[in-house]
């Protein structure tokens, strides 16, 4: 029988960030307490195929298999089954840039390798977003569309509101750049725990900004949302700004995108940035404002591509 299967899934953008992990408490376990929203219209997919030998092919290149260890083992033990797994993935977006490229990937290779294993994967979500968790934590909320919460100390995350929840909700996803970052986010993090001084006061303050970000998202109120997700990238990046040595992901684009929302907010127009391990920034707005936000990035930034997205579905199967 030919259990090859493939899954698509969409990344998972953090409203308020995943940044650090508990040390002794298990792979991915989260320091900080992060809400999130499955965006609509980028996509990760991946096949999987049971081979003799794990391996994984990202765009055509073969990865370190390593890096994909614990999901592999995790799946066989769910399954019980010894079946080893030949992945194929593409991103439909940047890879490694700061797009969370790896939160959809690692879902959807989750989700392939458990029906490839024999197993219907959506039938347990939670089991999914736990084992997805294992290849990269912010893949744990890429287990649902809409909004999710993933809690400090917790093995998995969990769905908050549906895609339909907020459907006037548009995120600009500008591409300062499309290269793969030099340090990546889980080196990053863990950096910032290990040398910055700033690290304690992130960890005090992340359960409150988290806190008001949840309240916000539940009254769809984008000021409150905005002004939560920018204390949590900020702080963010201030942890990496104080480690030794510091991590700078910011290009010049970067800061003008931060002036340019600055500058609409004071104008009227409601729209709130965020970014994460990457230059990239993301704009979140509503659709009546959209129009100008648009124009807006075409005066600002008239070189760099812009993704325009929502909330979207969760992962779905591909029929082949
Ligand atoms: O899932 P990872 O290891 O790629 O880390 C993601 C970290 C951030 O994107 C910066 C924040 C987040 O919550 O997604």
């Amino acid at each position: 029988m030919d259990s090859t299967a493939t899954w698509i899934a969409q990344p998972s953008l953090a409203l308020t960030k995943y940044w650090g992990k508990l040390p002794e408490s298990g792979r991915n376990i989260p320091a900080s307490t992060s809400i999130a929203v499955t965006l609509a219209g980028l996509h990760s997919s991946v096949r999987a195929t049971p081979s003799d030998t794990d391996s994984v092919e990202l765009d055509g290149v073969l990865q370190p298999v390593q890096r994909f260890a614990p999901v592999f083992a995790a799946v066989r033990k769910a399954a019980g089954v010894e079946t080893r797994f030949a992945c194929a993935g593409t991103n439909s977006f940047p890879t490694a840039a700061g797009l969370a490229s790896s939160s959809s990937g690692l879902a959807a290779m989750t989700l392939a390798c458990l029906e490839c294993a024999g197993l219907d994967p959506l039938s347990d979500r939670s089991l999914a977003s736990r084992i997805a968790r294992e290849g990269s934590g912010s893949a744990a909320r890429a287990l649902w569309g809409g909004f999710t919460r993933w809690l400090r100390g917790s093995a998995v995350a969990e769905p908050l509101h549906g895609p339909e929840f907020w459907p006037e909700l548009r995120v600009f996803v500008v591409i300062v750049s499309g290269r793969a970052k030099p340090v990546g986010s889980r080196e990053a993090m863990e950096h910032a725990r290990v040398t910055s001084s700033g690290w304690q006061a992130w960890l005090d303050g992340e359960a409150a900004i988290a806190d008001r970000a949840t309240r916000a998202l539940a009254t769809r109120d984008l000021e409150g949302l905005g002004t939560a997700m920018r204390e949590s990238y900020l702080s963010m990046f201030a942890t990496m700004f104080t480690s030794k040595p510091p991590v700078i992901y910011w290009l010049p684009e970067s800061i003008r995108l931060i002036h340019l929302a600055a500058e609409l907010r004071a104008s009227g127009i409601p729209v709130w940035e965020t970014m994460d391990a990457g230059p990239q920034v993301k704009l979140f707005t509503v659709e009546s404002a959209s129009d100008a936000v648009r124009e807006a990035l075409k005066g600002s930034v008239p070189d760099l591509a812009v993704l325009e997205s929502r909330p979207g579905e969760g992962p779905r199967r591909i029929a082949l």
